[in-house]
């Protein structure tokens, strides 16, 4: 019996709609997988907050810029599903591209304002996808409430002005990052860092929590320690970055993003 075997597991919309509770409040949590510790405090708050609680695993191609990056996407499907067993997670919705796009990705939800900053410019189309398929998994999910953690906080912002503009039923929750004991906010892509890149990662956490120092001079610092700088911006009362780690010791490419509050910067 493969540890995906100890939770069952939706593919199609005909098994999702088997399986989805008839009465009592969903929390719904989306992800594409490969969980940790922060997709583990949304599926304990959802299951804490709602009478029923469904996770979806869905590594979404069409909200990668880069096909070499959804290539080395961690997936552990079988591990996944085992953590989510261990929490009394129910069910998995995991339905295959061909489900999710049956369109060919015809129909795509874009949002033209706060999109086109920051993650936008430096992944394009990656909004579009993501939107595209948070409103489709919302729509399959039919849940009371869908919980995105403040990692991802362009995302997360994108979600609730989704959700707003097109009168979505769900209630999108945020919920805060959880970090490793050095500061580094936990990611599915922490995993493909080797010892070298992990302990310069947690540089990056600190460099990033000193919110008092202004942006530039982070941004700098960050430069002269090798990694290569996306952007660090103030912005929507936080502050937000993303980074290439350096590729020390024959390390992959790894590209983090983080953000922190930071009061004041609301435009
Ligand atoms: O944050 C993620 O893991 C993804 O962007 C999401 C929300 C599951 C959509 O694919």
């Amino acid at each position: 019996m493969t540890a995906a075997a100890t939770l069952p597991v939706a593919r199609d919309l005909a098994s999702w709609r088997r399986l989805r509770p008839r009465s009592g409040t969903l929390g719904f949590v989306p992800t594409m997988g490969a969980l940790h510790e922060g997709h583990l405090s949304l599926v304990r708050r959802a299951l804490a907050e709602n009478d029923h609680c469904a996770v979806s695993i869905f590594v979404n191609p069409t909200q990668f810029d880069d096909a070499g990056d959804l290539a080395a996407y961690p997936k552990t499907f079988d591990d996944d599903c085992a953590l989510l067993a261990s929490l009394g997670a129910p069910f998995v919705l995991a339905p295959t591209a061909d489900v999710m796009y049956a369109d060919g990705y015809a129909v795509r939800v874009s949002e033209h304002q706060d999109a086109n900053v920051l993650e936008g410019e430096h992944r394009p189309g990656h909004f579009d996808g993501m939107l595209t398929v948070v409103l489709k998994l919302l729509n399959i999910a039919g849940a009371h409430h869908a919980y995105f953690g403040e990692k991802d906080f362009q995302q997360l912002r994108l979600v609730r002005t989704m959700t707003s503009a097109l009168f979505h039923p769900t209630k999108i929750v945020g919920c805060p990052t959880i970090r490793e004991h050095d500061g580094l906010a936990m990611s599915s892509r922490n995993r493909r860092l080797n010892p070298a890149q992990r302990d310069l990662a947690g540089h990056w956490a600190a460099l990033l929590a000193d919110v008092g120092r202004p942006a530039g001079d982070v941004s700098a610092t960050l430069a002269q320690l090798g990694f290569t700088v996306d952007y660090v911006a103030d912005r929507w009362d936080r502050r937000l970055a993303a980074v290439h780690v350096p590729a020390v010791e024959g390390g992959p490419d790894v590209r983090l993003i983080d953000n922190v509050p930071r009061p004041g910067t609301a435009s």
